[in-house]
């Protein structure tokens, strides 16, 4: 960010992290056995929207490749959904609290119970297509939402001596920057130019983050982030809905002529991207992360079709190839046409990489797919049943 006032090296920051916990993690803590004692070195992150694909991820590598203790606090909309933590359940480090992040009460208590030295903030209203059949929740959580958290992390940060040991990570897209032509890449300097009201509403939550900063000194980072993929994502976004449809024999709905191009970034990746980032971003920064897996729509869903083909000894009654099954549709009002990330910053400065190849990745996600269908089964019983969304019909 241009004009930032001096910010404290974040690497020193956090190693002069003074150990805290609260006092309702630290009773979870005692609960479960754990035989760590009081004030030892305990470090908290809250991540908000812990329950969805992204958040999840990040949860389940925090527990696994970290110390710190983890509170999910999550609201548990359509979206979310604790089966994707089964693992960490039981974990003694992970906790779960049942909350809106636009309820002031809830979240200033989050806070001043559980002392993080960190928030992850990835809560949010996520898919396109609903916030164009009804903007009011997109404006109400990625807006009001994230101007509760921050200003509950501004009082925390300021009046209860969390000092430096405190940073705000908020979590944001790549469609904050609109849609690119044919060549060029969105970087960290590129002008915002959102089309839909979910990239608008998560456009003003970037601008709140920043004002936060630069009027409060509150200590942030932003990442903004390309279309993920990978295990445990709703059944409503293009890769899962697309294996989901095949597997029932039904249509595989493209947009248009399915020639939107996105840059994917296996899920995993984008967690340990996060958790560098939190750690050791330099606060004020934004860091764009991307894959560098530029697929147009049409070809992600004829890959998977032959993913399929490949794997599934039985295809659906009436259906050889699962090819046959696609079906051209109306496309989004507003379609952004290309997305593609210039993730060379966060290369260069924090030595992050994305491990997964898109084939290494969308062959796991396919195996995850056919392995966990009990787990499809179940998000899909709610209200959403994969029919089509964000006509903009006005009905
Ligand atoms: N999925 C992507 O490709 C992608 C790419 C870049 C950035 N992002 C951003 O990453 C974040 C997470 O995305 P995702 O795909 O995991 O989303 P998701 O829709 O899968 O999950 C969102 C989570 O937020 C929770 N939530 C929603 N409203 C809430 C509220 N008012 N209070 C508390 N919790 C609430 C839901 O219950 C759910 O668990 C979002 O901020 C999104 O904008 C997503």
């Amino acid at each position: 960010m241009p004009n930032a006032p001096e910010r404290p090296d974040s690497k020193a920051m956090f190693q002069n992290v003074t150990p805290r916990i609260g006092k309702k993690c630290l009773s979870v803590i005692a609960l479960r056995g754990n035989e760590q004692s009081t004030g030892t070195g305990l470090k908290t992150v809250i991540i908000t929207g812990g329950a969805g694909f992204i958040g999840s991820a990040v949860i389940r590598h925090l527990i696994e490749h970290s110390d710190y203790h983890v509170i999910n606090f999550d609201k548990l909309t359509y979206a979310g959904n604790l089966e994707s933590l089964k693992m960490v359940a039981d974990h003694p480090r992970y906790h779960f609290e049942k909350g809106d992040i636009c309820d002031h009460r809830l979240v200033k208590n989050a806070f001043n119970e559980f002392q993080p030295c960190a928030v992850m903030h990835l809560a949010a209203e996520s898919h396109v297509d609903r916030s164009i059949d009804g903007p009011a929740d997109f404006i109400n959580t990625n807006i009001v939402g994230t101007s509760v958290l921050l200003e509950a992390a501004r009082h925390y940060w300021s009046e209860h001596g969390a000092g430096k040991t405190f940073r705000f990570h908020h979590i944001s897209t790549d469609e904050v920057f609109g849609s690119l032509g044919a060549t060029g890449l969105f970087d960290e300097q590129s002008p915002y130019q959102p089309n839909s009201p979910y990239s608008a509403s998560k456009a003003s939550s970037d601008h709140l983050v920043r004002a936060w900063s630069e009027t409060y000194g509150l200590p942030v980072v932003i990442t903004n982030c390309s279309n993920n993929y990978g295990p445990y994502q709703f059944p409503e976004k293009l890769i899962p809905l697309m294996i989901l449809n095949a597997l029932d024999g039904q249509p595989l709905p493209v947009y248009g002529k399915g020639h939107q191009v996105r840059d994917w970034l296996y899920v995993d990746d984008h967690a340990r991207a996060l958790c560098l980032v939190m750690e050791q971003g330099v606060l004020g920064e934004t860091y764009n992360i991307g894959g560098h897996n530029e697929m147009k729509n049409i070809d992600v869903v004829k890959t998977l079709c032959r993913l399929l083909d490949d794997k599934v000894e039985q295809h659906p009654q009436g259906v050889t190839r699962f090819e046959e099954l696609i079906s051209y549709v109306t496309d989004r009002p507003g379609h952004d046409k290309r997305y593609a990330i210039d993730a060379s910053k966060i290369n260069t400065d924090l030595g992050w990489a994305p491990q997964e190849s898109f084939d290494s990745g969308l062959d796991k996600t396919v195996d995850w797919y056919l392995a966990n269908r009990e787990w499809c089964d179940h998000v899909r019983d709610g209200s959403y049943q994969g029919k089509r969304l964000g006509l903009a019909t006005g009905e």
